[in-house]
């Protein structure tokens, strides 16, 4: 523990629900530990306000380890906020100044209401997945290990794609709101290994059908959804996703709905 502390005003946006108007806040953070991530910075501001009589501003978060996807706010304009691959639960507040104004709003997006204050139903996303970012298995004896041989190479882009934590941040980052980032990293972690392979093309149809049924936009290579991921992901995959749903359109005898 530094010991260091540094004052701060927030702008904090407050609103009750989908229906009614937003607006910033601003609220005085002071004293608050450079040790501190942002999520216990937040802490810190609710329980001052809630002794003032103010309500609390509501904000989603569970592991606090950069693992589960739940806590995602935009922070001076960016997703998870101003540090490179980092959710906003892991974000440490030396990496702000003394002084410093920070703005604080909800994940923006067509295909997210607003629940409240920087809370947004994202379950959209576990939509796409229903549509199909599953393999259909019989249950029974684990298979062999070295039955199923899967190339280095694929293991590794496998596992890169798997990464995702379904956080959203790259849908609110997209300036069409797309959701192609988060769809191609889920449909690529499964197409990439044998298990995939069964029901790889009717996924692919699928999970884009479903993805622009819920009003995510289309992606038009902006790649501002890669630099705003806190896991990393790829905008190759994107390009993977495009060449998987292009054959399945073939194949299946679907239209393509998309320019690859
Ligand atoms: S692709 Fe990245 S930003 Fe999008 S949901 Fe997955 S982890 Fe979050
Ligand atoms: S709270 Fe789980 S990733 Fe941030």
């Amino acid at each position: 523990m530094s010991g260091k502390t540094i004052n701060l005003t927030l702008k904090v946006w407050r609103q009750q629900g989908q229906a009614n108007p937003g607006r910033l806040e601003i609220y005085p953070a002071e004293q608050i530990p450079t040790d501190a991530s942002f999520l216990e910075m937040l802490d810190i501001v609710n329980e001052r306000l809630t002794l003032k009589g103010i309500e609390p501003i509501a904000f989603d978060h569970d592991c606090r380890e950069g693992i589960c996807g739940m806590c995602g706010s935009v922070v001076n304009g960016r997703p998870h906020g101003p540090e490179k691959e980092t959710t906003l639960c892991q974000l440490h507040m030396r990496r702000f100044k003394d002084g410093d104004t920070v703005v604080i709003e909800p994940f923006r997006a067509r295909a997210y209401p607003l629940i409240k204050d920087l809370v947004v139903d994202r379950s959209a996303l576990d939509q796409i997945i229903m549509a199909g970012g599953f393999i259909s298995v019989n249950t029974g004896q684990a298979p062999e290990a070295n039955s199923l041989p899967v190339p280095k190479e694929n293991a590794d882009l496998a596992m890169d794609a798997a990464a995702c934590i379904g956080c959203g941040a790259c849908v609110a980052a997209c300036p069409n709101g797309s959701a192609m980032l988060f769809t191609a990293a889920k449909i690529s972690h499964l197409g990439l290994l044998p298990q995939g392979q069964p029901e790889r093309n009717q996924r692919a149809l699928r999970m884009v059908q479903r993805m622009e049924q819920l009003g995510f936009g289309s992606c038009s290579n902006h790649g501002e959804c890669e630099a705003a991921c806190p896991k990393g992901i790829s905008i190759d995959f994107i390009a993977r996703l495009n060449r998987d749903f292009l054959k399945a359109g073939l194949l299946e005898g679907a239209m393509p709905l998309m320019e690859v």
